[in-house]
């Protein structure tokens, strides 16, 4: 392929995954995640290649255009599908890097895998990406990129984002392969995080790891300078709340209701089937609330979607039939003849129906032990047609340092999220209104657009 794009997106997930269904057919579907949700506005915006993986091992496929942009499918074997994939990037590095809320494995030939694939997604931007061009690297999976990519094309502009959080020192120093990370993000001009205090995180890193000198945000390496700052990312904020008041979406959210058989309160969670998530947390305390009675079956409903995640790692299978078995207990012990009390699918929806989802929702409950922002607590702030709902948000979802005027509260604290559940659920009609008055303008104030802005321009804007 010639080297002509001049903006280049480099994530692990392509903005579709390619489905094989058992009787050979093909099916393109919408990746899951939110990097997915965020980055495929601004690509569309952009233009451009997008290089990324299509979601199926052991397939080589040829780069073809999609919503006016390029796709370029990176191939990965089953053998670095189990390795890089499922083992260092979800089972090493995703737990290490969410406050090791579960335990993160090490092991040396899931590292070399990751190494082999790193150098061939930074071999192939290498190929595609014009002279001088500008190349965004996304996320934990490719953290090796930035500097490999360097080495082999000076002259592009790099930058790198992590949309999961980056842990204190003395967690990431766990890691055997620290320094070569290190250096991986360090090959980039501009290294962008969901928030303050993990950018704070990577320079103190930096200071005590490396002999490298710091002028404020700038880390001084022998051929260029690397930024280091925070970039809050959000959400195609008209595109939601367009799609919200679409006269489909409306009906669909009607039928919902029609369906839920018209509660007067809806609960509602979304979520990846991530431990990260806090969903034991969350169905306990509801379930609770169920079992003392201060929720009233007869008339609230929790409705909860989980998409499938990562299903053969271990963590993730053991959290499925956690949930599958809590939900089972609470809704036989709660339940009367009607509708449960926990209406739970464990199913990916398209964007239309999760629109539909939040215009319904009176309290949406977001209770992550840890998240690098939280994409869903936005685009229910953005759906949800009315001020009368309500975001009961985690203290340690990213988004919890925008939203301040949510019902914030400590997942781990179960007393605290049934008290802080129950005043989303109770607090009069103008406290509701005042809060989500405010939450609005904070997310249209700060859009997919102005990230993305405000990111490229100030990799732009560099001189190396
Ligand atoms: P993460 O990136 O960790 O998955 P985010 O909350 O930032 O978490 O993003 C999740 C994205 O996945 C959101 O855009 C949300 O709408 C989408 N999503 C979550 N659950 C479902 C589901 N069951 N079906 C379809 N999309 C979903
Ligand atoms: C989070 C990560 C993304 C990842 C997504 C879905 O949003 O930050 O990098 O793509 O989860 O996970 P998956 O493993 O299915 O790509």
């Amino acid at each position: 392929m010639n080297r002509d794009a001049q903006f280049v997106v480099v994530a692990n997930r392509l903005p579709v995954d390619r489905v094989v269904a058992d009787d050979g057919s093909v099916d393109w579907r919408t990746s899951p995640g939110g990097l997915v949700t965020a980055l495929e506005p601004v690509m569309r915006k952009q233009g451009g290649a997008w290089i990324g993986w299509h979601g199926a091992p052991d397939e080589e496929l040829d780069p073809f255009d999609h919503d006016g942009y390029r796709i370029v499918p990176i191939p990965l074997s089953q053998q670095e599908f189990e390795e890089y994939y499922e083992g260092f990037s979800n089972a090493t590095l995703w737990p290490l890097y969410h406050d090791t809320v579960a335990f993160p494995e090490f092991h040396r030939e899931w590292w070399d895998a990751y190494v082999e694939v790193n150098r061939r997604f930074a071999e192939r931007t290498a190929e595609v990406a014009a002279e001088g061009a500008t190349v965004w690297i996304q996320d934990y999976q490719l953290q090796l990129v930035p500097q490999l990519l360097r080495e082999m094309r000076p002259d592009l502009k790099i930058g790198f984002f992590l949309h999961i959080p980056f842990p204190p020192i003395e967690i990431f120093l766990q890691l055997p392969w620290r320094e070569q990370i290190i250096q991986g993000l360090l090959g980039a001009d501009l290294v962008g995080f969901q928030v303050p205090g993990a950018a704070s995180n990577f320079r103190r890193l930096v200071r005590k790891r490396t002999r490298l000198k710091l002028d404020r945000d700038r880390v001084l390496l022998p051929d260029h300078a690397c930024n280091v700052k925070a970039y809050p990312i959000s959400i195609d904020t008209e595109g939601f709340i367009d799609m919200a008041h679409d006269p489909d979406v409306v009906a669909e959210s009607d039928a919902l209701l029609e369906e839920l058989g018209h509660p007067k309160v809806v609960l509602l969670g979304v979520d990846r089937l991530d431990y990260t998530k806090g969903l034991r947390q969350r169905v306990r305390a509801i379930g609770e609330l169920f079992e003392e009675g201060r929720l009233d079956p007869a008339d609230v409903v929790f409705m909860q979607v989980a998409t499938p995640s990562r299903e053969r790692v271990d963590e993730y299978r053991r959290l499925r039939d956690d949930i599958d078995q809590l939900v089972g207990r609470i809704n036989s012990e709660v339940g009367g003849i009607g509708r449960p009390p926990i209406v739970y699918r464990h199913a990916s929806f398209p964007r239309t129906t999760m629109a539909a989802m939040y215009r319904i929702a009176d309290v949406m409950v977001v209770t992550p032990l840890a998240d690098g922002m939280n994409l869903v607590a936005k685009e229910y702030v953005a759906c949800h047609p009315k001020t009368s709902g309500a975001l009961v948000l985690s203290e340690f979802a990213g988004a919890a340092q925008e939203l301040r005027q949510a019902y914030l509260v400590n997942p781990y604290d179960l007393n605290g999220l049934k008290e802080s559940i129950m005043r989303a659920v109770t607090d009069p009609r103008m406290v509701r209104q005042r809060r989500m008055r405010a939450l609005k303008k904070q997310v249209l104030a700060n859009t997919i657009d102005s990230w993305a802005d405000s990111f490229l321009n100030d990799l732009r804007a560099l001189t190396s």
